[in-house]
Protein backbone atom coordinates (compact mmCIF):
# COMPACT_ATOMS: atom_id res chain seq x y z
CA UNK A 1 0.00 0.00 0.00
CA UNK A 2 2.73 2.42 0.83
CA UNK A 3 5.29 1.15 -1.25
CA UNK A 4 2.69 2.22 -4.64
CA UNK A 5 2.04 5.03 -3.52
CA UNK A 6 5.57 6.44 -2.89
CA UNK A 7 6.47 4.88 -6.04
CA UNK A 8 3.76 7.01 -8.44
CA UNK A 9 4.93 10.27 -6.33
CA UNK A 10 7.77 10.31 -7.70
CA UNK A 11 6.91 10.11 -11.33
CA UNK A 12 4.67 13.40 -10.95
CA UNK A 13 5.71 16.58 -11.84
CA UNK A 14 7.97 18.46 -8.69
CA UNK A 15 5.99 20.69 -7.32
CA UNK A 16 3.12 18.54 -6.82
CA UNK A 17 5.49 16.16 -5.00
CA UNK A 18 6.54 18.47 -2.80
CA UNK A 19 3.40 19.24 -1.80
CA UNK A 20 2.84 15.20 -1.26
CA UNK A 21 5.85 14.67 0.24
CA UNK A 22 5.27 17.65 2.79
CA UNK A 23 1.82 16.41 3.71
CA UNK A 24 3.33 13.07 4.02
CA UNK A 25 6.05 13.91 6.80
CA UNK A 26 3.22 16.01 8.62
CA UNK A 27 1.06 12.99 8.88
CA UNK A 28 3.75 10.83 9.58
CA UNK A 29 4.72 13.04 12.59
CA UNK A 30 1.10 13.64 13.67
CA UNK A 31 1.01 10.25 13.68
CA UNK A 32 4.19 9.32 15.96
CA UNK A 33 2.93 11.74 18.14
CA UNK A 34 -0.46 10.60 18.67
CA UNK A 35 0.62 6.74 19.19
CA UNK A 36 3.04 7.87 21.41
CA UNK A 37 0.76 9.82 23.91
CA UNK A 38 -1.78 6.23 23.21
CA UNK A 39 0.94 4.00 24.42
CA UNK A 40 1.81 6.68 27.44
CA UNK A 41 -1.68 6.62 28.69
CA UNK A 42 -2.44 3.05 28.04
CA UNK A 43 1.14 2.34 30.09
CA UNK A 44 0.21 4.63 32.56
CA UNK A 45 -3.23 3.12 33.50
CA UNK A 46 -1.79 -0.39 33.14
CA UNK A 47 0.54 0.61 35.56
CA UNK A 48 -2.03 2.14 38.20
CA UNK A 49 -4.39 -1.19 37.84
CA UNK A 50 -0.88 -3.13 38.64
CA UNK A 51 0.11 -1.50 41.76
CA UNK A 52 -3.28 -2.84 43.43
CA UNK A 53 -2.35 -6.49 42.61
CA UNK A 54 -0.37 -9.41 43.64
CA UNK A 55 1.34 -9.58 40.15
CA UNK A 56 4.59 -11.91 39.44
CA UNK A 57 7.81 -9.85 39.39
CA UNK A 58 10.01 -9.19 37.03
CA UNK A 59 7.76 -6.57 34.93
CA UNK A 60 10.61 -3.72 33.71
CA UNK A 61 9.37 -1.05 31.44
CA UNK A 62 11.89 -1.95 28.70
CA UNK A 63 11.52 -0.23 25.46
CA UNK A 64 7.82 0.60 24.41
CA UNK A 65 6.52 -1.65 22.45
CA UNK A 66 9.30 -4.15 21.94
CA UNK A 67 9.95 -4.81 25.52
CA UNK A 68 12.14 -7.37 26.33
CA UNK A 69 11.22 -9.60 22.78
CA UNK A 70 15.09 -9.54 21.46
CA UNK A 71 16.05 -10.98 25.02
CA UNK A 72 13.52 -13.02 25.01
CA UNK A 73 13.99 -14.24 21.37
CA UNK A 74 17.82 -14.39 21.40
CA UNK A 75 18.83 -18.17 20.00
CA UNK A 76 20.35 -20.42 22.20
CA UNK A 77 21.01 -24.16 22.47
CA UNK A 78 17.96 -26.06 21.83
CA UNK A 79 18.92 -28.66 24.98
CA UNK A 80 18.80 -25.43 27.30
CA UNK A 81 16.30 -22.41 28.62
CA UNK A 82 18.67 -19.49 27.51
CA UNK A 83 19.90 -17.01 29.23
CA UNK A 84 16.86 -14.39 29.36
CA UNK A 85 14.67 -17.40 31.01
CA UNK A 86 17.74 -18.60 33.38
CA UNK A 87 18.89 -15.18 34.63
CA UNK A 88 14.66 -14.05 35.39
CA UNK A 89 14.06 -18.00 36.93
CA UNK A 90 16.92 -17.52 39.35
CA UNK A 91 15.86 -14.06 40.52
CA UNK A 92 12.16 -13.81 39.85
CA UNK A 93 11.20 -17.57 40.17
CA UNK A 94 9.12 -19.95 37.56
CA UNK A 95 6.43 -17.04 37.45
CA UNK A 96 7.64 -13.87 35.94
CA UNK A 97 6.18 -10.82 33.81
CA UNK A 98 7.53 -8.96 31.14
CA UNK A 99 6.85 -6.98 28.21
CA UNK A 100 6.71 -9.12 24.71
CA UNK A 101 5.78 -9.15 21.83
CA UNK A 102 4.21 -5.23 22.58
CA UNK A 103 2.09 -6.26 25.56
CA UNK A 104 2.00 -7.25 28.90
CA UNK A 105 2.79 -10.88 29.73
CA UNK A 106 3.38 -13.47 32.05
CA UNK A 107 5.93 -16.47 31.48
CA UNK A 108 5.15 -19.49 33.13
CA UNK A 109 8.11 -22.19 33.89
CA UNK A 110 5.41 -23.86 36.41
CA UNK A 111 4.61 -27.07 35.26
CA UNK A 112 1.09 -26.56 38.04
CA UNK A 113 0.71 -23.20 35.90
CA UNK A 114 1.32 -23.99 32.42
CA UNK A 115 -1.05 -27.26 32.82
CA UNK A 116 -3.92 -25.45 34.54
CA UNK A 117 -3.60 -22.69 31.40
CA UNK A 118 -4.17 -25.29 29.07
CA UNK A 119 -7.19 -26.91 30.66
CA UNK A 120 -8.61 -23.64 31.46
CA UNK A 121 -8.55 -23.17 27.37
CA UNK A 122 -12.09 -20.81 26.71
CA UNK A 123 -13.12 -20.36 30.61
CA UNK A 124 -9.98 -18.22 31.75
CA UNK A 125 -7.11 -18.45 28.68
CA UNK A 126 -7.29 -18.87 25.12
CA UNK A 127 -5.24 -19.31 22.23
CA UNK A 128 -3.62 -16.16 20.74
CA UNK A 129 -0.39 -16.30 18.54
CA UNK A 130 1.05 -13.15 16.82
CA UNK A 131 -0.78 -11.93 13.76
CA UNK A 132 2.17 -13.13 11.32
CA UNK A 133 0.71 -16.47 12.06
CA UNK A 134 -2.56 -15.75 11.29
CA UNK A 135 -1.55 -14.17 7.99
CA UNK A 136 0.20 -16.63 6.90
CA UNK A 137 -1.57 -19.42 8.18
CA UNK A 138 -5.18 -18.26 7.01
CA UNK A 139 -7.88 -16.46 9.38
CA UNK A 140 -9.61 -20.09 9.08
CA UNK A 141 -6.38 -21.95 10.19
CA UNK A 142 -6.73 -24.50 13.22
CA UNK A 143 -3.71 -23.03 15.20
CA UNK A 144 -5.52 -19.47 15.12
CA UNK A 145 -9.05 -20.09 15.35
CA UNK A 146 -11.07 -20.51 18.63
CA UNK A 147 -14.39 -21.50 20.09
CA UNK A 148 -16.83 -23.72 17.91
CA UNK A 149 -14.98 -23.08 14.79
CA UNK A 150 -11.97 -24.42 15.84
CA UNK A 151 -13.94 -27.51 17.53
CA UNK A 152 -15.34 -28.30 14.12
CA UNK A 153 -11.89 -27.96 12.18
CA UNK A 154 -10.57 -30.12 15.42
CA UNK A 155 -13.42 -32.88 14.90
CA UNK A 156 -12.57 -33.29 11.33
CA UNK A 157 -8.70 -33.64 11.76
CA UNK A 158 -8.77 -35.65 14.80
CA UNK A 159 -11.66 -38.10 12.67
CA UNK A 160 -9.26 -38.65 10.05
CA UNK A 161 -5.99 -39.07 12.80
CA UNK A 162 -7.94 -41.55 14.83
CA UNK A 163 -6.17 -44.52 16.10
CA UNK A 164 -8.18 -46.94 13.28
CA UNK A 165 -6.70 -45.30 10.35
CA UNK A 166 -3.09 -44.67 11.68
CA UNK A 167 -3.62 -48.87 12.12
CA UNK A 168 -5.02 -49.48 8.76
CA UNK A 169 -4.18 -46.86 6.70
CA UNK A 170 -1.64 -44.49 8.08
CA UNK A 171 1.01 -47.15 9.38
CA UNK A 172 1.33 -49.26 6.00
CA UNK A 173 2.17 -45.09 4.37
CA UNK A 174 4.61 -44.54 7.08
CA UNK A 175 6.73 -47.66 6.56
CA UNK A 176 6.05 -47.42 2.64
CA UNK A 177 7.96 -43.17 2.74
CA UNK A 178 10.37 -44.49 5.01
CA UNK A 179 11.78 -47.37 2.97
CA UNK A 180 11.59 -44.53 0.18
CA UNK A 181 14.24 -42.31 2.10
CA UNK A 182 16.33 -44.55 3.36
CA UNK A 183 16.88 -46.69 -0.21
CA UNK A 184 18.08 -43.55 -1.63
CA UNK A 185 20.77 -42.96 0.78
CA UNK A 186 24.60 -42.88 -0.53
CA UNK A 187 26.59 -44.36 1.74
CA UNK A 188 29.81 -42.47 3.08
CA UNK A 189 28.99 -39.77 1.30
CA UNK A 190 27.58 -36.49 3.50
CA UNK A 191 24.15 -35.60 3.48
CA UNK A 192 21.70 -33.11 5.50
CA UNK A 193 19.58 -35.39 7.38
CA UNK A 194 17.53 -33.00 8.56
CA UNK A 195 16.61 -32.24 4.95
CA UNK A 196 15.80 -35.76 4.00
CA UNK A 197 13.77 -35.66 7.61
CA UNK A 198 12.11 -32.69 6.10
CA UNK A 199 11.21 -34.76 2.86
CA UNK A 200 9.72 -38.27 4.76
CA UNK A 201 7.45 -35.69 6.64
CA UNK A 202 6.34 -33.45 3.90
CA UNK A 203 6.00 -36.79 1.16
CA UNK A 204 3.66 -38.37 4.05
CA UNK A 205 1.76 -35.20 5.00
CA UNK A 206 1.23 -34.53 1.16
CA UNK A 207 0.08 -38.05 0.78
CA UNK A 208 -1.96 -38.22 3.71
CA UNK A 209 -3.41 -34.61 3.17
CA UNK A 210 -4.26 -34.67 -0.68
CA UNK A 211 -2.90 -38.10 -2.21
CA UNK A 212 -0.13 -36.50 -4.16
CA UNK A 213 2.72 -38.60 -4.82
CA UNK A 214 6.44 -37.74 -4.10
CA UNK A 215 7.25 -38.75 -7.89
CA UNK A 216 5.01 -36.11 -9.27
CA UNK A 217 6.71 -33.31 -10.38
CA UNK A 218 4.30 -30.78 -8.40
CA UNK A 219 4.81 -32.30 -4.86
CA UNK A 220 8.89 -31.59 -4.88
CA UNK A 221 7.30 -27.79 -6.23
CA UNK A 222 5.15 -27.40 -3.46
CA UNK A 223 7.85 -28.80 -1.03
CA UNK A 224 10.06 -25.77 -2.25
CA UNK A 225 7.24 -23.54 -2.35
CA UNK A 226 6.73 -24.96 1.16
CA UNK A 227 10.01 -24.04 2.33
CA UNK A 228 9.77 -20.14 1.53
CA UNK A 229 6.69 -19.97 2.81
CA UNK A 230 8.38 -21.07 6.31
CA UNK A 231 10.30 -18.98 6.46
CA UNK A 232 7.98 -16.38 6.98
CA UNK A 233 6.24 -17.73 9.66
CA UNK A 234 8.42 -17.57 12.14
CA UNK A 235 9.84 -13.75 10.10
CA UNK A 236 8.46 -10.60 11.38
CA UNK A 237 5.45 -9.58 9.52
CA UNK A 238 6.78 -6.63 7.16
CA UNK A 239 5.31 -6.76 4.34
CA UNK A 240 6.93 -5.17 1.74
CA UNK A 241 8.65 -6.87 -1.73
CA UNK A 242 11.94 -8.22 -1.01
CA UNK A 243 10.99 -9.34 3.13
CA UNK A 244 10.53 -13.31 4.59
CA UNK A 245 6.67 -12.30 4.93
CA UNK A 246 6.27 -10.71 1.38
CA UNK A 247 7.81 -13.94 0.17
CA UNK A 248 5.96 -16.30 2.10
CA UNK A 249 2.56 -14.54 1.57
CA UNK A 250 3.30 -14.99 -2.26
CA UNK A 251 3.83 -18.81 -1.62
CA UNK A 252 1.23 -19.19 0.27
CA UNK A 253 -1.27 -18.67 -2.40
CA UNK A 254 1.02 -20.39 -4.64
CA UNK A 255 0.68 -23.46 -2.27
CA UNK A 256 -3.05 -22.64 -2.18
CA UNK A 257 -3.27 -22.74 -5.75
CA UNK A 258 -2.26 -26.51 -6.23
CA UNK A 259 -4.21 -27.39 -3.38
CA UNK A 260 -7.09 -25.88 -5.28
CA UNK A 261 -6.81 -27.29 -8.20
CA UNK A 262 -6.60 -30.60 -6.46
CA UNK A 263 -9.88 -29.71 -5.10
CA UNK A 264 -11.64 -28.58 -8.09
CA UNK A 265 -10.19 -32.26 -9.68
CA UNK A 266 -11.90 -34.27 -7.13
CA UNK A 267 -15.12 -31.90 -7.34
CA UNK A 268 -15.47 -32.42 -11.23
CA UNK A 269 -14.97 -35.95 -10.99
CA UNK A 270 -16.75 -36.67 -8.85
CA UNK A 271 -20.05 -34.42 -10.27
CA UNK A 272 -19.23 -36.53 -13.59
CA UNK A 273 -19.20 -39.99 -11.59
CA UNK A 274 -22.43 -38.72 -10.15
CA UNK A 275 -23.43 -38.59 -6.48
CA UNK A 276 -23.61 -42.80 -6.25
CA UNK A 277 -20.80 -43.43 -7.12
CA UNK A 278 -18.22 -41.25 -6.96
CA UNK A 279 -14.49 -42.04 -5.83
CA UNK A 280 -14.49 -41.62 -2.17
CA UNK A 281 -10.76 -41.21 -1.72
CA UNK A 282 -9.03 -41.58 1.29
CA UNK A 283 -8.02 -38.55 2.38
CA UNK A 284 -7.85 -35.53 4.39
CA UNK A 285 -9.22 -33.76 1.07
CA UNK A 286 -11.78 -36.23 0.64
CA UNK A 287 -12.93 -36.20 4.15
CA UNK A 288 -13.05 -32.49 4.70
CA UNK A 289 -15.23 -32.26 1.29
CA UNK A 290 -17.96 -35.34 2.71
CA UNK A 291 -17.70 -34.53 5.99
CA UNK A 292 -18.31 -30.59 6.72
CA UNK A 293 -20.00 -27.54 4.94
CA UNK A 294 -17.33 -25.67 5.07
CA UNK A 295 -16.24 -23.09 2.31
CA UNK A 296 -13.40 -23.68 0.21
CA UNK A 297 -11.66 -21.16 1.79
CA UNK A 298 -11.84 -22.88 4.94
CA UNK A 299 -10.64 -26.28 3.93
CA UNK A 300 -8.04 -24.75 2.27
CA UNK A 301 -6.63 -22.91 5.39
CA UNK A 302 -7.31 -26.26 7.30
CA UNK A 303 -5.29 -28.32 4.65
CA UNK A 304 -2.64 -25.81 4.86
CA UNK A 305 -2.73 -26.00 8.61
CA UNK A 306 -2.35 -29.53 9.02
CA UNK A 307 0.33 -29.07 6.37
CA UNK A 308 1.96 -26.82 8.82
CA UNK A 309 1.54 -28.65 12.22
CA UNK A 310 2.11 -32.26 10.69
CA UNK A 311 5.39 -31.73 8.81
CA UNK A 312 7.84 -28.85 10.66
CA UNK A 313 7.21 -30.64 13.79
CA UNK A 314 7.47 -34.23 13.10
CA UNK A 315 11.05 -34.10 11.12
CA UNK A 316 12.48 -31.93 13.61
CA UNK A 317 11.49 -34.37 16.25
CA UNK A 318 13.02 -36.93 14.12
CA UNK A 319 16.24 -35.12 13.30
CA UNK A 320 16.95 -34.40 16.91
CA UNK A 321 16.38 -38.13 17.64
CA UNK A 322 19.26 -38.89 14.65
CA UNK A 323 21.31 -36.32 16.43
CA UNK A 324 21.02 -37.54 20.26
CA UNK A 325 21.38 -41.52 19.38
CA UNK A 326 24.82 -40.47 17.10
CA UNK A 327 25.75 -38.89 20.29
CA UNK A 328 24.58 -42.02 22.58
CA UNK A 329 25.67 -45.68 21.02
CA UNK A 330 24.04 -47.84 24.46
CA UNK A 331 21.15 -46.48 23.05
CA UNK A 332 21.21 -47.29 19.42
CA UNK A 333 22.63 -50.32 20.56
CA UNK A 334 19.39 -50.98 22.64
CA UNK A 335 17.65 -49.99 20.25
CA UNK A 336 18.90 -52.09 17.49
CA UNK A 337 17.96 -55.29 20.06
CA UNK A 338 14.69 -54.21 20.12
CA UNK A 339 14.18 -54.23 15.95
CA UNK A 340 16.10 -57.13 15.56
CA UNK A 341 13.33 -58.80 17.50
CA UNK A 342 10.66 -57.31 16.04
CA UNK A 343 12.11 -57.53 12.46
CA UNK A 344 12.55 -61.52 14.08
CA UNK A 345 8.73 -62.16 14.65
CA UNK A 346 7.89 -60.37 11.23
CA UNK A 347 10.16 -63.12 9.49
CA UNK A 348 8.37 -66.20 11.44
CA UNK A 349 5.24 -65.09 10.48
CA UNK A 350 6.59 -64.65 6.74
CA UNK A 351 5.30 -61.19 6.80
CA UNK A 352 7.17 -58.18 5.22
CA UNK A 353 5.93 -55.18 7.09
CA UNK A 354 5.50 -54.25 10.46
CA UNK A 355 1.98 -55.08 11.91
CA UNK A 356 0.06 -52.98 14.83
CA UNK A 357 1.62 -55.55 16.88
CA UNK A 358 4.78 -54.79 15.84
CA UNK A 359 4.85 -51.24 17.06
CA UNK A 360 3.20 -52.35 19.99
CA UNK A 361 6.60 -54.14 21.06
CA UNK A 362 8.46 -50.68 20.81
CA UNK A 363 9.12 -50.04 24.27
CA UNK A 364 12.66 -48.82 24.45
CA UNK A 365 12.00 -47.26 21.30
CA UNK A 366 8.73 -44.82 22.93
CA UNK A 367 11.57 -43.78 25.94
CA UNK A 368 13.79 -42.37 23.31
CA UNK A 369 10.82 -40.52 21.49
CA UNK A 370 10.29 -39.36 24.80
CA UNK A 371 13.29 -38.27 25.93
CA UNK A 372 14.53 -36.81 22.60
CA UNK A 373 11.04 -34.11 22.81
CA UNK A 374 12.18 -33.38 26.18
CA UNK A 375 15.77 -32.27 25.67
CA UNK A 376 14.93 -31.22 22.20
CA UNK A 377 11.68 -29.21 22.66
CA UNK A 378 10.44 -28.84 19.38
CA UNK A 379 7.80 -26.82 20.55
CA UNK A 380 9.50 -24.34 23.39
CA UNK A 381 6.31 -22.31 24.42
CA UNK A 382 2.60 -21.65 23.70
CA UNK A 383 1.05 -18.48 22.81
CA UNK A 384 -2.08 -17.77 25.45
CA UNK A 385 -3.78 -14.76 26.03
CA UNK A 386 -5.98 -14.02 29.81
CA UNK A 387 -9.78 -13.76 28.66
CA UNK A 388 -11.15 -13.25 32.57
CA UNK A 389 -9.38 -12.39 35.51
CA UNK A 390 -7.98 -15.16 37.57
CA UNK A 391 -5.82 -16.15 40.20
CA UNK A 392 -3.60 -18.97 40.46
CA UNK A 393 -2.20 -19.66 44.24
CA UNK A 394 -2.48 -16.51 45.13
CA UNK A 395 -1.23 -14.67 42.45
CA UNK A 396 -3.25 -12.49 40.13
CA UNK A 397 -3.34 -12.61 36.07
CA UNK A 398 -5.19 -10.05 35.27
CA UNK A 399 -7.35 -10.17 31.93
CA UNK A 400 -6.00 -9.02 28.60
CA UNK A 401 -2.51 -9.70 29.49
CA UNK A 402 -0.96 -12.77 27.58
CA UNK A 403 0.42 -15.59 29.40
CA UNK A 404 3.59 -17.61 27.94
CA UNK A 405 3.40 -21.44 28.79
CA UNK A 406 7.21 -22.43 28.48
CA UNK A 407 7.31 -26.63 27.79
CA UNK A 408 11.00 -26.24 27.80
CA UNK A 409 11.44 -24.85 30.69
CA UNK A 410 9.22 -27.54 32.51
CA UNK A 411 11.32 -30.18 30.52
CA UNK A 412 14.91 -28.90 31.18
CA UNK A 413 13.60 -28.01 35.07
CA UNK A 414 16.88 -29.71 37.54
CA UNK A 415 14.41 -30.32 40.71
CA UNK A 416 11.97 -32.36 37.81
CA UNK A 417 14.58 -33.96 35.96
CA UNK A 418 17.86 -35.17 37.13
CA UNK A 419 20.71 -34.27 34.81
CA UNK A 420 18.28 -32.96 32.87
CA UNK A 421 20.99 -31.84 30.05
CA UNK A 422 21.66 -35.73 29.79
CA UNK A 423 20.40 -37.47 27.05
CA UNK A 424 19.42 -40.61 28.87
CA UNK A 425 16.63 -42.38 27.71
CA UNK A 426 16.29 -45.12 30.57
CA UNK A 427 15.08 -42.49 32.59
CA UNK A 428 11.33 -43.29 31.18
CA UNK A 429 11.92 -46.93 32.33
CA UNK A 430 12.06 -46.64 35.41
CA UNK A 431 8.43 -45.06 36.45
CA UNK A 432 9.48 -44.03 40.11
CA UNK A 433 11.74 -41.53 38.64
CA UNK A 434 10.22 -38.29 39.60
CA UNK A 435 10.23 -36.21 36.48
CA UNK A 436 9.38 -39.17 34.06
CA UNK A 437 5.81 -38.73 35.40
CA UNK A 438 2.92 -37.23 32.47
CA UNK A 439 1.92 -34.30 33.75
CA UNK A 440 5.41 -32.56 33.97
CA UNK A 441 5.79 -33.86 30.40
CA UNK A 442 3.31 -31.66 27.87
CA UNK A 443 6.07 -31.85 24.51
CA UNK A 444 2.02 -31.92 22.84
CA UNK A 445 0.90 -29.30 25.20
CA UNK A 446 -2.25 -30.49 26.24
CA UNK A 447 -6.45 -29.67 27.69
CA UNK A 448 -8.30 -28.98 24.97
CA UNK A 449 -5.70 -27.93 22.17
CA UNK A 450 -3.81 -31.08 22.68
CA UNK A 451 -1.97 -31.99 19.69
CA UNK A 452 -3.95 -33.66 17.18
CA UNK A 453 -1.45 -35.34 15.73
CA UNK A 454 0.87 -37.01 18.15
CA UNK A 455 -0.01 -40.60 17.97
CA UNK A 456 0.74 -40.21 13.87
CA UNK A 457 4.01 -38.13 15.28
CA UNK A 458 5.07 -41.35 17.44
CA UNK A 459 4.51 -44.04 14.51
CA UNK A 460 6.54 -41.86 12.48
CA UNK A 461 9.62 -41.59 14.44
CA UNK A 462 9.21 -45.60 15.71
CA UNK A 463 9.19 -46.84 12.07
CA UNK A 464 11.58 -44.51 10.62
CA UNK A 465 14.26 -45.39 13.74
CA UNK A 466 12.97 -49.29 13.04
CA UNK A 467 14.18 -49.27 9.43
CA UNK A 468 17.24 -47.13 9.95
CA UNK A 469 18.88 -48.95 12.67
CA UNK A 470 18.47 -52.28 11.09
CA UNK A 471 19.51 -50.34 7.58
CA UNK A 472 22.69 -47.87 8.81
CA UNK A 473 25.44 -46.96 11.22
CA UNK A 474 25.29 -43.56 11.45
CA UNK A 475 27.87 -40.62 12.13
CA UNK A 476 27.86 -37.13 12.08
CA UNK A 477 30.03 -35.48 8.67
CA UNK A 478 30.63 -32.45 11.07
CA UNK A 479 29.89 -31.15 14.69
CA UNK A 480 26.49 -29.46 14.44
CA UNK A 481 24.30 -28.40 17.45
CA UNK A 482 19.72 -27.77 17.50
CA UNK A 483 19.20 -23.79 18.16
CA UNK A 484 16.22 -22.65 19.08
CA UNK A 485 15.97 -19.50 17.14
CA UNK A 486 13.12 -20.05 19.31
CA UNK A 487 12.05 -22.50 16.32
CA UNK A 488 14.38 -25.38 16.63
CA UNK A 489 16.80 -25.76 13.71
CA UNK A 490 20.11 -27.77 12.99
CA UNK A 491 23.07 -25.23 12.34
CA UNK A 492 24.49 -26.79 9.41
CA UNK A 493 21.14 -28.91 8.43
CA UNK A 494 22.87 -32.13 10.98
CA UNK A 495 24.86 -33.54 8.02
CA UNK A 496 25.66 -37.23 8.30
CA UNK A 497 27.15 -40.02 6.77
CA UNK A 498 25.83 -43.50 6.91
CA UNK A 499 27.06 -47.11 6.19
CA UNK A 500 25.82 -50.14 5.71
CA UNK A 501 25.25 -52.92 8.50
CA UNK A 502 26.39 -56.29 7.79
C1 LIG B 1 6.81 -34.48 17.44
C2 LIG B 1 5.96 -33.86 16.71
C3 LIG B 1 4.92 -32.88 17.17
C4 LIG B 1 4.95 -32.01 18.24
C5 LIG B 1 6.07 -31.83 19.26
C6 LIG B 1 3.70 -31.29 18.22
C7 LIG B 1 3.35 -30.34 19.16
C8 LIG B 1 2.16 -29.66 19.18
C9 LIG B 1 1.75 -28.72 20.20
C10 LIG B 1 2.57 -28.31 21.41
C11 LIG B 1 0.51 -28.27 19.88
C12 LIG B 1 -0.35 -27.30 20.69
C13 LIG B 1 -0.31 -25.87 20.19
C14 LIG B 1 -1.08 -24.97 21.12
O1 LIG B 1 -1.69 -25.41 22.08
O2 LIG B 1 -1.05 -23.74 20.91
C15 LIG B 1 0.12 -28.93 18.65
C16 LIG B 1 -1.07 -28.72 18.00
C17 LIG B 1 -1.43 -29.35 16.84
N1 LIG B 1 -0.73 -30.34 16.18
FE1 LIG B 1 1.06 -31.09 16.72
N2 LIG B 1 2.95 -31.69 17.16
C18 LIG B 1 3.65 -32.68 16.49
C19 LIG B 1 3.24 -33.37 15.36
C20 LIG B 1 2.03 -33.20 14.73
C21 LIG B 1 1.58 -33.95 13.58
C22 LIG B 1 2.35 -35.07 12.89
C23 LIG B 1 0.35 -33.45 13.24
C24 LIG B 1 -0.61 -33.80 12.15
C25 LIG B 1 -0.59 -34.62 11.29
C26 LIG B 1 0.04 -32.41 14.18
C27 LIG B 1 -1.12 -31.68 14.16
C28 LIG B 1 -1.46 -30.72 15.09
C29 LIG B 1 -2.69 -29.96 15.03
C30 LIG B 1 -3.78 -30.07 13.97
C31 LIG B 1 -2.67 -29.09 16.13
C32 LIG B 1 -3.75 -28.07 16.52
C33 LIG B 1 -4.65 -28.71 17.52
C34 LIG B 1 -5.74 -27.78 17.98
O3 LIG B 1 -5.57 -26.56 17.94
O4 LIG B 1 -6.80 -28.29 18.38
N3 LIG B 1 1.07 -32.29 15.07
N4 LIG B 1 1.14 -29.77 18.25
C1 LIG C 1 -22.41 -26.02 9.25
O1 LIG C 1 -23.74 -26.31 9.58
C2 LIG C 1 -24.09 -26.14 10.93
C3 LIG C 1 -25.53 -26.50 11.13
O2 LIG C 1 -25.93 -27.49 10.26
C4 LIG C 1 -23.82 -24.71 11.37
O3 LIG C 1 -24.07 -24.56 12.76
C5 LIG C 1 -22.39 -24.34 11.09
O4 LIG C 1 -22.14 -22.99 11.39
C6 LIG C 1 -22.05 -24.61 9.63
N1 LIG C 1 -20.65 -24.37 9.41
C7 LIG C 1 -20.18 -23.58 8.45
C8 LIG C 1 -18.73 -23.49 8.34
O5 LIG C 1 -20.89 -22.99 7.69
C1 LIG D 1 5.98 -40.86 27.06
O1 LIG D 1 5.22 -39.71 27.37
C2 LIG D 1 3.83 -39.87 27.33
C3 LIG D 1 3.21 -38.53 27.58
O2 LIG D 1 3.27 -37.76 26.43
C4 LIG D 1 3.40 -40.91 28.37
O3 LIG D 1 2.01 -41.09 28.34
C5 LIG D 1 4.12 -42.20 28.09
O4 LIG D 1 3.81 -43.15 29.08
C6 LIG D 1 5.62 -41.98 28.02
N1 LIG D 1 6.26 -43.20 27.56
C7 LIG D 1 7.15 -43.86 28.27
C8 LIG D 1 7.74 -45.07 27.67
O5 LIG D 1 7.49 -43.50 29.38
Amino acid sequence: MVYSTVSTTTSMPLPMAKDILLFFSLTILVSIFLLSTHFMIKWSRENKKRRKMNLPPGMSLGLPFLGETLAYLKPHKATSIGHFMDHRIKRYGKIYSSNLFGEPTIVSADAGLNRFVLQNEGRWFECSYPKSIGGILGKWSMLVLVGEMHQEMRMISLNFLSAARLRTSLLPEVERQTKLVLRSWQVESPFSAQEEAKKFTFNLMAKNIMSMDQEEAETEKLRLEYITFMKGVVSAPLNFPGTSYHKALKSRSAILKVIERKMDERLRRSYCKGMEERIEEDDLLGWALRQSNFSKEQILDLLLSLLFAGHETSSMALSLAIFFLEGCPEAVEELREEHLRVARQQEKRGQCHLSWEDYKQMEFTQCVINETLRLGNVVRFLHRKVIKDVQYKGIDIPSGWKILPVLAAVHLDPSLYEDPQQFNPWRWQSRSHLGATTPNFMPYGGGPRLCAGFELAKLEIAVFLHHLVLSYRWELAEPDEAIAYPFVDFRKGLPIKVYNIT
